[in-house]
């Protein structure tokens, strides 16, 4: 099991801060093609009944509707005051639930579940009802409350009544949008949210029995500095959410136009952002959270910790997830799937959406058929961002290869970073040292084919 600390060499960070994936998938959205179309996606999905064991099911739900936007946002979302967006929106998700319930065999359980957006809160509590007890019409949902069932919850759109139809529909895992409780901050922003509106939610989340509860922080936001930032996190460790992520603002304004509204000279300077992470960093393992890796904090006692410490940890679209072995089922617009080894996109704008289930289709515009190449691959990535250690034997077990042979230029790049003090490389086996978690991106990195092959490399955020 790896260290946990972390050491922050700005020195480091400075060298090898260069844009690079999050690795939620591998290989990344970039490789995804039309060629991989509903007819792909149904024979593979039907298939994937037929495999011993037969894997349980995750299924994914994109909301897309805000009632606001937050300039910062980079996620799939669609701005709208107009509620009746929502009823129609739903009457084609479930005719999808159809579809792909029909895929999949009935024995298959449910054992993860996640609303995402765009702002899942958007529905109201009534519609929250429909869709969870449509989707128990057409997949076997979990009745003890044993699955992973999450969703996003935004305080501005959530109220204690929602809180506690969420529990009653079956969810146990909070993830609550906050990014900073400073006026000025929020301001800047457009997501005005009084704190006691968040704190109203997670006393809510409490009083309801939510198995996890977990807070969205932003570093690197619009006047934001390390004196304003130590208030929000000590807020934030006062109320004792048991996970946090706290995610690097990525400014990237020619592909995000609400973040035109983002003032250049109102961000902190390079150095100023440094600092903040490295606070967040300090305050936080002080408080007793350990860092998971890649943004992701957690209680010594929260699932995700021992699920690490026990090297069960998995990563897929929604970060890191404790469900390895599951087939992941994407519904909504721009929902991404991962069911056998394939990924596939549903089409990202609702016209198509809709257009696509008038006629009786799966809304899949893309995916990917993963090589066996790109699955010896995503398991040595997927390995290094969960664990920050990769056993050669293991890899060479699983997957019959020669570690040192098949992976001779990716070796050699790797004595650069360990002269560095970023990894020790053993004849077996690599860790990653303290002052290379928060560059642990740069490491899964070598092993990334498409990027050896210098394509795409271009359209990420920084990794710091
Ligand atoms: C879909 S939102 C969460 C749910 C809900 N819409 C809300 O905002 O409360 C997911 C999270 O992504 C993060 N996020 C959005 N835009 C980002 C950006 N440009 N850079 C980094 N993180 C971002 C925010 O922390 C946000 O809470
Ligand atoms: S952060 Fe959440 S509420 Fe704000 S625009 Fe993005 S998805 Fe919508």
């Amino acid at each position: 099991m790896a260290d946990q600390q972390v050491e922050f060499a700005l020195d480091l960070i400075r060298k090898y801060d260069k844009s690079g994936p999050r690795y939620t998938s591998y290989p990344t959205a970039p490789q995804f093609h039309e060629g991989f179309g509903p007819a792909a996606y149904t024979e593979v999905a039907r298939a994937t009944n037929a495999e011993t064991p037969k894997r349980p099911l995750s299924l994914y739900f994109h909301i897309p509707f805000c009632d606001t936007l937050c300039f910062y946002c980079a996620c799939n979302k669609i701005a709208t005051k107009d509620r009746s967006k929502a009823v129609t929106y739903l009457d084609y998700l479930f005719r999808e639930i159809e579809l792909q319930g029909a895929l999949f065999d009935d024995d298959r359980t449910v054992d993860q579940l996640h609303w995402g957006g765009g702002t899942p809160t958007f529905l109201n509590s009534d519609q929250m009802r429909a869709l969870m007890a449509k989707t128990a019409e057409h997949f076997r949902l979990r009745d003890d409350d044993s699955g992973e069932y999450g969703i996003e919850v935004d305080p501005r759109a959530a109220g204690s009544d929602t809180i506690a139809a969420l529990r009653e529909v079956g969810f146990n895992r909070l993830s609550v949008g906050v990014q900073d409780f400073d006026p000025r901050v929020q301001e800047a922003v457009n997501r005005i949210q009084p704190a006691e509106q968040t704190f109203a939610v997670i006393d809510a989340a409490r009083r309801e029995g939510f198995h996890s509860l977990s807070l969205d922080l932003m570093y690197g936001l619009p006047f934001q500095s390390r004196a304003t930032f130590a208030h929000t996190l000590e807020r934030v460790i006062e109320a004792r959410p048991d996970r946090l992520a706290v995610f690097n603002y990525a400014h990237l304004p020619d592909l995000f136009p609400p973040q035109r509204r983002i003032r250049d000279e109102d961000l902190p300077a390079p150095e100023e952002k440094l600092a903040i992470l490295a606070d967040t960093i300090e305050r936080l393992t002080a408080a007793g959270y350990v860092y998971i890796g890649m943004d992701h904090f957690a209680l010594p006692d929260d699932e995700l910790t021992r699920a690490q410490q026990q090297g069960q940890l998995h990563r897929n679209f929604q970060g890191y997830s404790t469900h390895a072995d599951c087939d992941l089922v994407a519904l909504g617009a721009t929902a991404i799937g991962s069911v056998g080894a394939t990924y596939s996109q549903n089409v990202r704008t609702l016209e198509p959406y809709y257009e696509a289930l008038d006629s009786g289709e799966l809304p899949v515009f893309r995916g990917y058929e993963l090589t066996a190449e790109d699955c010896l691959r995503r398991a040595v990535i997927t390995r290094l961002m969960c664990d920050f250690a990769l056993d050669f034997d293991r890899v060479e077990a699983d997957w019959g290869v020669d570690f040192a042979e098949h992976f001779a230029a990716e070796l050699a790049d790797l004595e650069e970073m360990a002269a560095d003090g970023l990894i020790e490389l053993g004849e077996r086996g690599l860790t990653v040292t303290p002052r290379g978690r928060l560059l642990i991106r740069n490491i899964a990195m070598v092993f990334d084919a498409y990027l050896r092959a210098k394509e795409g490399a271009q359209r990420y955020s920084k990794v710091i």
